[in-house]
């Protein structure tokens, strides 16, 4: 670990530290946990020099089915003991729209079949709608797909041309584009009826839209990085601009957004760390984000007044030039990043 810096009887009651870890392309690849990210939590419980647990939170742009699902998943995964205090995903923070939209019809576009239409629900959201049941209301919504058993055992049967959608969330990655934009546009330009009249889009915009990934590209276990949800706005926005010559306003959440960053700094606040003093003693923790994507990981940090480690084992390839946000450190790896920051806290 290197020798710490200070003589035993120096050594703080608490490590002026707090961490935000970034989940895919610095723990995982795709199913696969990457060699050092065991170890490096190990550290973070307390297997350091300095013997203290040291509080850290896992700050993802990925989702797609609760946090109660994933903390257990990631905590065999990483052999840990995760709670779920400790995870912020991608749609964490969609709860804030509870309050406004809970007795409103609202499409959730992401993940599998329908595990995030219970997921908004279990988060509040009352009405929840996906593109599947839209399918399954009239089939010549997109005649290039045809529901299979287990997609149509998911739908609700609705009425949708009585069924003004008021809001778009988009939780996760979509799994049919092609259907998803084609829904996103019908809504959209029919004032939320699917299949109504197009209204004038000019001066009234009554559908909300709501994305929580910006990702362009994600680091899974393919060898090069793949398209996120970033991407799928994107290809959205495209069309809808060609159809109707202006994109469409919308909300964006997850890293590097100001509100995913202050949700996570208070968070870690609750848990003792970030930058509120925990007692009169020990100094305010420096808060440090290891991320691999310098668009969304070090852009939110560095904007955040945080510390930034920008590792080597995902989307940021060190061999096509350096990070478009530059980091305060860069690091092979997450333990590498772990070790660097206790190595150098002052
Ligand atoms: O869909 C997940 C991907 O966009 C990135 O996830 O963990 O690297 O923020 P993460
Ligand atoms: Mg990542």
């Amino acid at each position: 670990y290197g020798t710490p810096r200070r003589s035993s009887a120096a050594v703080p009651r608490k490590l002026p530290l707090a961490f935000a870890l970034d989940i895919d392309g610095v723990l995982l690849r795709g199913p696969d946990v990457l060699p050092s990210a065991m170890s490096a939590i190990r550290i973070l419980e307390g297997n350091n020099p300095y013997k203290t647990k040291i509080p850290y939170i896992l700050l993802t742009n990925g989702g797609g089915m609760s946090e109660e699902a994933r903390v257990e998943k990631l905590s065999k995964q990483l052999g840990c003991n995760l709670d779920i205090s400790q995870y912020i995903q991608a749609h964490t923070v969609m709860k804030q729209f509870v309050c406004k939209y809970k007795n409103k019809h609202v499409l959730v576009l992401g993940g599998k079949r329908d595990v995030l239409r219970h997921l908004a629900e279990d988060y509040g959201f009352r009405y929840v709608h996906t593109t599947l049941d839209v399918l399954a209301w009239n089939p010549a919504v997109w005649p290039f797909h045809q529901l299979t058993e287990p997609e149509n055992a998911t739908t609700r049967r609705t009425e949708f041309s009585r069924t003004p959608i008021a809001a778009i969330f988009v939780f996760h990655d979509p799994r049919n584009w092609a259907l998803d934009v084609q829904v996103l546009c019908d809504v959209i330009q029919s004032g939320g009826i699917i299949g109504g009249p197009y209204i004038n889009l000019k001066d009234h915009k009554p559908v909300d839209l709501i994305f929580c990934n910006p990702d362009l590209l994600w680091r899974s276990d393919f060898p090069n990085s793949r398209l996120g949800q970033g991407a799928f706005k994107e290809a959205f926005q495209g069309v809808f601009k060609a159809l109707t010559g202006n994109e469409y306003p919308y909300v964006q959440l997850g890293k590097p957004t100001k509100v995913t960053y202050d949700y996570a700094k208070a968070v870690l606040e609750q848990l003792g760390g970030g930058a509120k003093k925990t007692n009169s003693i020990d100094k305010p923790p420096r808060m440090y984000m290891i991320g691999d994507n310098p668009e969304s990981d070090i852009a939110g940090a560095n904007a955040a007044g945080w510390n930034s480690i920008l590792v080597k084992t995902g989307v940021w390839d060190p061999e096509r030039g350096p990070p478009t946000h530059p980091p305060t450190h860069i690091a092979d790896d997450v333990k590498a990043a772990v070790l660097w920051a206790i190595e150098n806290v002052q």
